[in-house]
């Protein structure tokens, strides 16, 4: 079974804003590269595709719910009431799921949904429109409903693809804000290595093009340490950080 590809950078960056042990749904899963970093990083994870297979290494993993199911075949919401700390969507748009996919945020839980969007059909699939995001259409999702903390629209260059995605948060306080600097560095420097060495201090630049000699970027309002990155990149796929 080929290893899973790495988390979205943009989910690795926001991962720390569901609360600590809340349960996570990973909504049209894949092969699980997002349920796998938040079970490293020790969230229950509720994991729904219609195809499971690439998620048989971690059947019966402590905290794991697998649930087979066609999102879009006109069956009941396979998850009643139930919400999460985080509800995380990449690469998935079915648009009669979306007012579901925001009630399914408990308090104080994040909502994190990336995928593409229109004009992507320059660069490759999904070309369709009922599967590409217009302009806004995430903001207009969540308006009223969560609070937005990061929301991007635009060009991927290293796909390449365009892509919106939004941060959100079910509460009014203010959330911490996290630098995207060690997701983004370490997507870079992921390798197949099965040992995620933190202890290494490796060489990383910034957004600022500074270069940074330590573990760990400092934001003003909160610091995320390579260790952590590295967890988030879980134990469970193998995934190293050098
Ligand atoms: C492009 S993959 C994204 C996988 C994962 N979210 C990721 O980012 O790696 C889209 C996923 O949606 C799932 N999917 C597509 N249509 C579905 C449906 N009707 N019901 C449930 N899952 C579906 C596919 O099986 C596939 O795993």
């Amino acid at each position: 079974m080929p290893e899973p590809r790495p988390p979205s950078a943009w989910i690795a960056r926001f991962a720390p804003l569901a609360p600590a042990g809340s349960p996570v749904l990973d909504l049209a899963c894949g092969s699980g590269r997002h349920t796998r970093l938040f079970l490293a990083r020790d969230h229950p994870v509720t994991a729904i595709d219609r195809d499971l297979s690439g998620l048989e290494d971690v059947a019966g993993q402590r905290g794991l719910e697998l649930v087979q199911a066609d999102l879009e075949d006109g069956s009941p919401w396979p998850l009643a009431d139930r919400r999460f700390g985080a509800v995380v969507v990449v690469n998935y748009l079915w648009r009669p799921l979306l007012a579901r996919i925001v009630d399914a945020v408990d308090d104080n839980g994040v909502l994190l949904y990336e995928t593409f969007a229109l004009g992507n059909e320059t660069f490759g699939r999904p070309t369709n429109p009922d599967f590409l995001l217009l302009p806004g259409e995430l903001l207009e999702m969540v308006r009223g409903r969560l609070q937005i903390v990061a929301y991007e629209h635009g060009y991927l260059k290293q796909l390449p693809a365009i892509k919106q995605r939004i941060c959100a948060v079910r509460t009014d306080r203010p959330v911490a804000l996290y630098h995207h600097a060690p997701a983004a560095a370490i997507c870079a420097v992921v390798s197949r290595s099965k040992v995620c060495s933190a202890s290494k201090q490796p060489s990383l630049k910034s957004s600022s093009g500074m270069r940074s000699s330590s573990s760990s970027f400092t934001s003003p309002l909160a610091s995320c340490s390579m260790k952590d990155a590295c967890r988030s990149y879980g134990r469970t796929s193998g995934f190293s950080c050098l």
